[in-house]
């Protein structure tokens, strides 16, 4: 069947499943857990569970019509590629067709863990999962969860997001149900993702260069250590292959929000007398910032807020981020300001993210 590109499968809302909940809340709560997220992969259904980034939404990768099911699930655009997981470099060649020297490096260096190598597919995966594409992302998650499912699956696991298409990703079994609850069939709760923002997606061209498709959990500077002098790092241009995760309106809150990016000083000053300006115009406003802002905030200024952490701590930042984002938008704001902290590390993750959500973005 061809569709038109962005084209949404099940657009009409997904068949009703019932969607049950384990929850881990020790040691003993976890074989059954993982035997019976196992059980339903096995058979084709949909399980979300965590991993160290955010929680996945998991099918078999090699079963045409479970990963349909993924995108019916998140009403998710059809060209919009999905990442396979696997226990390890030795299951690569189950969905991979070969692996340049420099994906190797990389896979040596930060598997497990939250980096995606985009590879020349094999074809033994289910074709939606590439969405047409030559290339499979893969990734091996470093959650013993995610690990032990995946072992006990025994198949390489097909795996976005569990949220709804374009919505903040998921960090906790919470956030997954607000999105997918009656749409898939079970969901492994594992408390809070760790990592809070998603994994770096990477493509390899040739022998000395390496595409950076998303910024993520894996910042460009530990790449760029791990591959050494004489390797090329760059953004994705417009003749690389489009990454569907990267289009424009993404993470997007119901709530109009306005982004604020700019040094520490300007933007915040900014971003108050913007939030000044819409409270004058009798507009509830919410405030997403640092905790440095919200301690230069006025006594009574009346803005509902939401801080995200403390400037120098971005990955305090990125573990709060979604969350944060989904609760700002369920304070019944008319406007949301947010700022964002410098745009290096793994704040050059959180400001693509901030900006993808955003309504409109002030650059100062
Ligand atoms: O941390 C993560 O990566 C999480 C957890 C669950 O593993 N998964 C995740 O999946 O973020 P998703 O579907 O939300 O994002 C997948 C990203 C998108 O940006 C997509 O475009 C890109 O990976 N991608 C997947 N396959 C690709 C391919 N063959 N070529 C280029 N980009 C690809
Ligand atoms: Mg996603």
């Amino acid at each position: 069947m061809t569709r038109p590109p962005g084209a949404i499968i099940g657009a009409m809302s997904p068949p009703r499943r019932h969607t049950r909940v384990l929850h881990i809340s020790g040691p003993e709560d976890i074989a059954a857990a993982v035997s019976e997220a196992a059980a339903v992969l096995r058979a084709g259904g949909l399980v979300a569970f965590p991993t160290e980034t955010v929680y996945g939404l998991g099918a078999n990768a090699l079963d045409d019509a479970a990963v349909a099911s993924i995108f019916a699930a998140k009403e998710r655009a059809a060209d919009d590629p999905l990442i396979v997981h696997i226990t390890g470099l030795a299951a690569l060649g189950d969905v991979a067709s070969a692996c340049p020297p420099l994906a190797l490096r990389l896979a040596a260096h930060f598997w497990p863990g939250p980096l995606t190598l985009v590879l020349p597919r094999s074809p033994r995966v289910a074709a939606a999962v590439s969405a047409g594409l030559e290339t499979v992302a893969v990734r091996v998650p470093s959650h013993p969860l995610a690990r032990a499912i995946l072992e006990a699956a025994g198949l390489p696991i097909a795996a976005p997001s569990a949220n709804r298409f374009t919505r903040a990703s998921a960090t906790t079994a919470a956030h997954v149900l607000e999105d997918l609850d009656g749409r898939i069939d079970l969901v492994i709760d594992g408390g809070p993702a760790e990592a809070g923002i998603e994994s770096t997606v990477v493509a390899i061209d040739g022998p000395n260069r390496v595409v950076l498709l998303r910024a993520g959990a894996i910042t460009r500077e530990q790449l760029a250590a791990a591959l050494g002098p004489g390797v090329e790092i760059t953004a994705a241009g417009p003749r690389e292959k489009r990454s569907p995760g990267m289009m424009a309106k993404h993470y997007a809150p119901r709530t109009r929000l306005v982004y604020i990016a700019g040094s520490a000083d300007s933007a915040r000053a900014r971003l108050f007398a913007e939030a000044a300006g819409a409270i004058q115009r009798d507009q509830r406003v919410a405030l997403l910032i640092s905790a440095e802002d919200a301690a230069a905030l006025a006594p009574g200024h009346g803005y509902t807020v939401e801080t995200l952490g403390p400037e120098d701590d971005p990955q305090a930042i990125a573990h709060q981020l979604f969350a944060a984002l989904r609760t700002i938008d369920h304070a019944g704001a008319d406007v949301i300001f947010a700022r964002s902290p410098a745009p290096s590390g793994l704040g050059a993750a959180i400001h693509d993210r901030l900006s993808r959500a955003a309504t409109e973005a002030i650059v100062l």
